[in-house]
Parts: C-alpha cells; structure tokens; sequence
C-alpha cells in the first residue's frame, strides 16, 4: 500500500541517518527532517477521510440528476431517532444511518423501525470511544464484528457500509476493513451540526454548496436536528433535491450475503 510505504520510508530514512550523524558529519537536519514531516503527515492524513490516504472511502455519488444522501451518525438515539424518522417521513425522504453498536443493543426497536421505514443502516463501531482511533488490527475488528453481529440479530441483515467514526482513519482501521470487507463512507458536506449551535447558519452553508451526487454528514443525537431537518428538508426539496439512501446514491447494495 503507498501509504505505508512512504510512512516506513521515512522511518527508515530517520535511523539511517541518525545513525549516520553518529560516524559521520552528515548535517542534523537530514535526520530530522523525514520525521518532522511524518509528524505532520500523520495526522493531516488521519484526519482528512476526503485525502483517501490509509484507505479509500466513498465521498459522494453520481453528480447527474437531483439525488442527495442524507446520513445520520452516531444513533440510535432514544429521542431523536424517532423525531429525525418522523420529519424524513413527513417529506418522503430516505436516509442512511450509521449506528453504533452499544445503541443498536439497547434500542433495537428503533433500529427495526429505521429499516421496516425504508431507510438504510450502517456500521459505525460498537463503541465510538474517544481512543478508538489509537486501536489496532486486532481491536478494530471486534469493533466491526460486534455491531454486524447486533444489527443481524435484529435485522437478519449483515451490513456492507462503515463509516469511521470521527472520520479518522488509519492503517489499522483500514487493515480491519480489507478483512471484514466493509465499504467506507465519507461524505462531501460535513455540517458540524453537533458543535454550531446556530441552525439557520448551518442551513444556510448546506443549501448554498448543495450539489447534485452529495452526502451529507448529520447526527440524530442532538435537539438542533429536528429545528435544522423541518428547515433543510423543504428549502432543498424547493431547489428539486430528492433525498435518497447512500446504495440508492452510489448505486451498490448495502447489505451483503450471508
Ligand atoms: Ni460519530
């Protein structure tokens, strides 16, 4: 993979010339430099899905036609699930919502409701822990194993979409995706509806850079989503958005064969 390749690279480049400095009159900098910009790639690159660095995700879907992807991260949530399905309902819009796992366990109620509505469901971790990104292979995987297991329990269905949670992303995570075979999903439009307080400005931004072929990047964990939904839903409806599933966007199935 290229960025593991660069990534060992310049480790490789650090010691050797470390230890260069150590024999020889090679200049400091030659030393500390690979490692500078590996303390500066890392992170640009784990915090940036759209750069597709340590694995590929989706970012948005076919830009002909007046298709968007609303998504829904982090539930299901005991309040707002059902208000968030409600208003989808009231507009005949469809979703897709990434769950965690330990949600989907202690509502799975909701989780029935948001398929049987017609909506699509996804991966987004068991856990969603602060620390989840510093985890390994190993860890990641029982992460992805644990939360396909609950949703087929409920649904009978094994989900094919991940979404990384925090939208970090790392050479763990991605070696733990190539083995379970889950598709990551980024998105194109990222609100920060659970960090603005101010609805109509976040409404404003998504309705101004809307596009055709977007996916949008919601969560149904706070209060502000159902004010910002009513206000979103009609004025992007008015510009001839439809609101459909991230399959229906990207044209691939979502779920996958037991
Ligand atoms: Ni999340």
């Amino acid at each position: 993979m290229k960025s593991k390749l660069i990534f060992y690279i310049l480790i490789l480049d650090s010691f050797f010339f470390t230890g260069l400095l150590f024999y020889f009159d090679v200049k400091w900098y030659l030393a500390v430099l690979p490692l500078l910009v590996l303390f500066i790639i890392i992170p640009i690159a784990s915090f940036n899905i759209q750069l597709n660095f340590f694995l590929k995700s989706i970012h948005n879907g076919n830009p002909d036609g007046n298709k968007t992807a609303l998504t829904f991260d982090d539930g299901p949530h005991p309040v707002y699930t059902s208000q968030v399905l409600d208003i989808l309902q009231k507009f005949n819009a469809k979703a897709t919502f990434f769950l965690i796992g330990q949600n989907v366990k202690q509502y799975p109620y909701l989780v029935k409701r948001i398929v049987d509505e017609g909506h699509t469901i996804g991966s987004h971790s068991f856990t969603h822990s602060k620390t989840i990104d510093f985890k390994h292979t190993k860890g990641w995987l029982r992460e992805l194993e644990e939360t396909d297991l609950e949703i087929l329990k409920i649904t009978g269905k094994k989900v094919y979409f991940f979404r990384p949670p925090f939208g970090v992303t790392t050479p763990h995570l991605a070696s733990a995706l190539k083995k379970t075979g889950h598709l990551s999903i980024g998105w194109n439009q990222r609100t920060y509806d659970t960090v603005l307080n101010d609805v109509g400005k976040i409404n404003r931004k998504i309705i101004k850079n809307a596009r055709p072929g977007d996916i949008i990047l919601l969560h149904d964990r706070h209060e502000n989503i159902i004010t910002l939904l009513e206000q979103l839903l009609p004025e992007l409806a008015r510009k001839n958005f439809t609101f459909v599933t991230v399959n229906e966007l990207i044209d691939e199935k979502p779920y996958t064969e037991i």
